[in-house]
């Protein structure tokens, strides 16, 4: 079924999943600003990208606990503070007529360290950095990088009630997809992969004990985003190591996931090793979006360098990914959307503010509907009893 109707799409045709639509299925890939403080977004944060007509626009990766940022200017949602000044900017995404999508993240072993432009490594405290980093193994990942502690399961408890009041704020901010981070080396990666989780317990060890944290941390956050609305989940498809996390785990574990209520997998990969070697070149991630759309029944989302409409339309019309999710390119070039609908000839809607220098067929855009899911983000007004801070799982 869904592979029959994805032979017909075009990289332009309008995507529902659960009761949402999204214009088109050109998706911004997260993407680190380093440019927050407390967590906090501010005006550099997504609005060019909008404008520029995407169908969703996700933020970076946004920590659920402080502890749990890459670096000490990673945006963040801890607590309801971040709720307000995150609204303004998805109510600025809507209005443009992309979904405005959140990706929940804790950063592990690779939490407090430094931004890129500011050299490698861990941040020492005096420069803002912090000591509880966390992992499930007390391994750093490179000698540079902090030496973690290993989580205890009442510290793998509080994460996972975290994710899940991070995922209540996002719908109190009024953002319509979750996306888990569950890839490039970060805490739950870090779980899934034997290289990072060597764990004694049933969170480490067998396929089923090291998915664990990231079943419950997905378990958590559906109970608590409304069923109406998609909820993604990023994965590294491989470590590109021998005896790492691999294509045919992550096969697996999409076919677990689809069945906790799982819409997406946007399938990256990497991150888990310094020094694995991939072969990076046009594409070279979506054959794992083709082999776990295909094996596991679920959408999926391609990622990594892709860069022109030509191969973006060939992915989305072939059947391999559901949905482009471009990053890099779109900080060259944040209309994307609007060059690459006129080079395929096909229609994508226009600012009107811009429509004067729109190509003749274009038409103006419309606001996301939100009151398509406006009753069921009404009616999810708590976190489950079972996530709040002190209950017990
Ligand atoms: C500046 C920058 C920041 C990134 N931050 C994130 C992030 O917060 N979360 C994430 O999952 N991936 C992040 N990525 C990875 C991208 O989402 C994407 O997977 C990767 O860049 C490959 O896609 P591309 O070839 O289109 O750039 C980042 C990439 C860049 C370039």
């Amino acid at each position: 079924m869904l592979r029959e109707s994805a032979r017909m799409a075009h990289l332009f045709d309008p995507l529902t999943i659960r009761d949402l639509e999204f214009a088109n299925r050109v998706f911004v890939s997260p993407m680190c600003q380093y440019s927050s403080t407390d967590g906090l977004p501010n005006d550099w944060h997504l609005g060019t990208r909008a404008v520029g007509g995407a169908g969703l626009v996700m933020t970076e990766a946004t920590a659920v606990l402080p502890e749990g940022r890459i670096s000490p200017q990673d945006l963040g949602i801890w607590s309801d503070d971040h709720v307000e000044p995150l609204r303004r900017i998805v109510r600025f995404i809507h209005e443009q007529g992309s979904v405005a999508g959140l990706q929940l993240a804790h950063a592990g072993r690779k939490a407090s360290t430094r931004r890129p432009w500011e050299g490698h490594g861990a941040v020492p405290e005096s420069e803002g950095g912090w000591k509880n980093v966390m992992a499930p193994s007390a391994i750093p990942f490179t000698e540079s990088y902090p030496m973690p502690q290993a989580l205890t399961r009442d510290g793998i408890r509080e994460i996972v009630a975290a994710f899940a009041a991070a995922a209540r704020r996002a719908c109190d901010a009024g953002f319509r997809v979750i996306e888990i981070h569950g890839a490039h080396g970060y805490l739950i990666h870090e779980f899934l992969s034997p290289l990072s989780n060597q764990r004694h317990d049933d969170y480490g060890g067998s396929f089923e004990n090291r998915t664990r944290m990231l079943r419950e941390v997905v378990q958590a956050v559906r109970e608590s985003w409304p069923k109406s609305a998609p909820l993604f989940v990023r994965i590294s498809a491989t470590d590109w190591v021998e005896g790492g996390w691999d294509l045919e785990q992550s096969i697996a574990l999409a076919r677990e996931l689809t069945q906790l209520g799982v819409d997406m997998i946007d399938c990256s990969s990497g991150g888990s090793l310094p020094h694995a070697k991939f072969p990076v070149g046009a594409g070279y991630q979506t054959p794992f979006a083709q082999r776990i759309r295909e094996e596991a029944d679920i959408l999926t989302g391609a990622v990594g360098m892709i860069t022109s409409p030509a191969q973006a339309e060939h992915i989305i019309n072939t059947g391999q990914a559901d949905a482009i999710l471009m990053a890099r390119e779109f900080l060259r070039e944040p209309y994307w959307p609007l060059s690459a609908a006129r080079e395929l000839r096909q229609s994508v809607s226009w600012p009107v503010q811009y429509l004067r220098a729109a190509p003749g067929d274009a038409h103006a855009r419309v606001p996301v509907d939100l009151d398509r899911l406006k009753s069921c983000f009404e009616e999810q007004h708590a976190i489950p009893e079972r996530y709040s801070s002190n209950s017990v799982l």
